[in-house]
């Protein structure tokens, strides 16, 4: 078993193939105490002696006149509240006479083969085989509140979940005000901290910086989990790159509003949490009620930041993304949102659907404004039946003649929200989340509706049920337009008000497992505004999500990069648009877009039928790379070469497949630099003894192949690189393959 309990040390130890993590119980008092996470140890003799710092004042059970000095400085496993320790902590909790302190000492634990699910939430699961469990139960004996811990290692993959179950063990009801899901006291090493920030169009932008004395912290309180700020913090060496130095990764399994936070003390120890964000949020529980808080995902790597994309992308595919299209490939589909946006009829996308299929394209995706009165974005949302005006003869027809183009068809929806003009709005004002007496903020001219009811989400599942089921609907794209705010339920209690964020991502989750339960071989992308909600918890549900509505290939080349940071390229919705794009202006060569699309889930969001005989016929060739390359992209093994936040004119990375005999490298000049010969690019991933040969793969021309003449060894190729002729002008593409000889 990889999780072992020393009785005489009582030390907990947990493995994962290349690293240790290890936790104690500090004698007579019983608090948890954190030893060591990193590499492996084969041996951990005198690991204990970490944690019982012999020279007082330091030992609690003997000196309690220096208490607060103990705690102020103890590597706590899951850290107090209001007792000494001065430090943030992770878990509040208010009792019925106002007092918020918690101190909490082990009390019982369990190993176990396999993982539960966590009620409600997604979360990692595994088989007997290939995953641990080791919960820890801890109590305050004071407020008799039970925290229990839970720490599941992997066998094949280098990441630790870890969650806690907060129960009230008292006989009156108490507040959770603030449930951290995981806490990391590290020692005071100097430390770089690495987040994902954004905006619309502008998604999951690496940023690093030292990590100084006093707290860095990101966060959501958009009731999802945002384009602004990502649930992952890195925590690097100094000398972390791609290839080395050591990396720590926080990620966290949820949808809704977040706290990431890295805290450098007075002493430079450095404590890391993730939870739930404590504002907006309060939780009331009942004598013996239970709260389950999400997932945590901890990763540590020696081997730089592509050893914590590799663990990430192969716990994500292997043990958190449950859709039957996982490994299979994905229809190229055609996405009539930037083609037509509201303006549109059954003819028309009859005429996109027709030109597509001549091109090889697999799958329309009917996107907004189908429905209700839906002609523009004020109006209809939560009126989810077909717009006859538009689709004449009825969504049944329309898809029947697009099924006997040979193509398959998809439908968007954005269930979660209700616009103030339209008939849900005039039955059920009550539905929309809003305080009573106060002007609602809206966004995009709308409202959320309330998913933490029952009823509201039985009325909308209706209603997608029987759209869904009125016609042959293979694919859905779920959306999320806005944030949440003006925070009221009017199905909720005073004392209740402070749950509705989070009971809002329970409804939004069950919900989706409802959708899915009903259609289960349904292909769900999931999408908020672009990549608003792009995040581990909707992975769980959907395979893949849209990365941003800036579908601009050099802009989506720092996009995709922080994305494939933490998530396998098959996750990444990106799709072919036309120029000059919709977002940013620019025009790129249709060759790049292309690449840029491949290194995704693939497919095309533009008016195939005005494209220019030159495009149109580029497009067989870029879907024929997608069938020779999509089962290599899906699989493969992904490594960042170059950024071009860093090189400041090119960007460069490599997939791989499993056992290293073939590769695609995609290299992007952003910017052409004169009298620059060529380029020697280090690649990764190859096999140092073998022999390769380089093909250019043309997605433009009538030979998808050329042969470039080169042939190097994984060494040379690894080592000294790989010599790439710089292309003509600025934002070319240039797609490599290379297989063994
Ligand atoms: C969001 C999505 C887009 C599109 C529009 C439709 O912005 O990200 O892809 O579906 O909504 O309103």
């Amino acid at each position: 078993m990889s999780i072992r309990y020393l009785e005489k040390e009582r030390i907990f130890w947990l493995d994962t193939p290349n690293t240790t993590y290890l936790l104690g119980i500090v004698a007579q008092e019983g608090f948890l105490g954190h030893l060591y996470y990193g590499k492996k140890l084969e041996d951990v003799t005198g690991a204990e002696t970490l944690l019982r710092t012999s020279e007082p004042p330091y030992v609690p059970e003997k000196n309690d006149r220096d208490r607060s000095s103990f705690f102020d400085a103890f590597p706590f496993e899951y850290a107090s509240h209001g007792v000494g320790d001065f430090r943030e902590s992770s878990l509040k909790i208010r009792t019925g006479r106002g007092h918020e302190a918690v101190s909490l000492v082990y009390l019982k634990h369990e190993i176990r083969r396999g993982k539960g699910k966590l009620s409600g939430l997604p979360a990692t699961f595994g088989t007997e085989s290939d995953v641990t469990t080791l919960l820890i139960t801890c109590v305050d004996p004071v407020t008799k509140i039970e925290a229990e811990l839970s720490y599941s290692t992997f066998e094949r993959v280098d990441a630790i979940a870890r969650s806690v179950r907060i129960k009230n063990g008292s006989a009156d009801p108490v507040w959770v005000e603030k449930v951290m899901s995981a806490c990391l006291d590290m020692e005071g090493k100097e430390f770089d901290v690495l987040s994902l920030h954004g905006s619309w169009a502008r998604e999951r932008q690496m940023e690093r910086k030292p990590l100084g004395h006093g707290i860095y912290s990101v966060g959501s309180l958009r009731g999802e989990s945002s384009h602004q700020e990502h649930p992952f913090l890195g925590i690097l060496s100094k000398n972390a790159d791609q290839t080395s130095g050591e990396v720590y990764g926080f990620h966290f399994v949820y949808s809704g509003n977040f706290l990431a936070q890295a805290q450098r003390n007075q002493f430079g120890q450095v404590r890391v949490q993730m939870g739930i964000h404590p504002e907006a949020f309060s939780w009331k529980l009942a004598s013996g009620e239970s709260f389950q808080a999400p997932e945590v995902i901890l990763t540590y790597s020696a081997e730089g930041l592509g050893g914590m994309s590799r663990s990430l992308h192969d716990l994500y595919l292997n043990h958190l993304i449950r859709s039957p299209w996982l490994h299979q490939k994905r229809p190229v589909l055609i996405n009539n949102w930037e083609a037509t946006y509201f303006d549109f009829t059954a003819e028309k996308i009859l005429d996109i659907a027709r030109e597509s299929a001549k091109l090889g394209i697999e799958m329309l995706v009917l996107d907004d404004g189908w429905f209700g009165n839906r002609f523009d974005d004020n109006r209809s949302l939560g009126d989810w039946w077909v717009n006859e005006e538009k689709l004449r003869g009825g969504l049944g027809k329309l898809v029947s003649e697009i099924n006997a183009l040979g193509m398959k068809f998809g439908l968007w929806f954005e269930p979660e929200m209700i616009s103030p003009e339209s008939r849900l709005y005039e039955e059920h004002p009550d539905w929309a989340i809003q305080i009573p007496g106060r002007r609602a903020c809206r966004a995009r001219n709308q409202f959320v509706l309330d998913v933490s009811r029952g009823d509201v989400r039985d009325y909308i599942l209706r209603q997608m049920f029987a759209v869904l089921h009125s016609a042959n609907v293979e694919y859905v794209k779920w959306d999320m337009n806005r944030p949440l705010s003006d925070l009221g339920s009017a199905d909720l209690p005073a004392d209740r008000q402070g749950e509705l964020s989070h009971r809002y991502v329970l409804g939004m989750y069950e919900m989706q497992e409802r959708l899915l339960a009903e259609f289960p071989n349904l292909l769900l992308e999931n999408c908020s505004g672009g990549g608003g909600r792009f995040d581990p918890g909707m992975l769980y549900f959907s395979p893949q999500i849209w990365c941003s509505d800036d579908t601009d290939a050099i802009e989506r080349l720092g996009i995709q990069e922080g994305t494939a940071l933490l998530y396998p390229l098959s996750c990444m919705g990106a799709h072919v648009s036309v120029c000059p794009n919709h977002t940013v202006g620019r025009t790129t060569p249709f060759s790049t877009r292309g690449m840029t699309a491949l290194a995704g889930t693939f497919g095309y969001e533009l008016d195939v039928t005005k494209l220019s005989e030159e495009d149109k016929a580029a497009v067989p060739k870029q879907i024929r790379a997608y069938h020779a390359y999509s089962d290599l992209i899906r699989e493969g093994v992904y490594y960042r070469i170059a950024s071009a936040r860093e090189t400041r004119d090119y960007d460069c990375f490599q997939v791989t497949d499993r056992g290293g005999r073939k590769s695609l490298v995609f290299f992007t000049q952003v910017l052409a630099t004169p009298n620059m010969k060529s380029r020697c690019i280090p690649l990764q991933g190859l096999k140092k003894d073998a022999k390769y040969r380089i093909w250019q793969v043309n997605l433009d021309k009538e030979q998808m192949l050329t042969d470039t003449g080169k042939v190097a060894s994984g060494a040379v190729l690894m080592n000294a690189g790989m010599i790439l002729e710089r292309p003509w002008g600025d934002f070319q593409g240039r797609l490599l393959y290379l297989e063994e000889i």
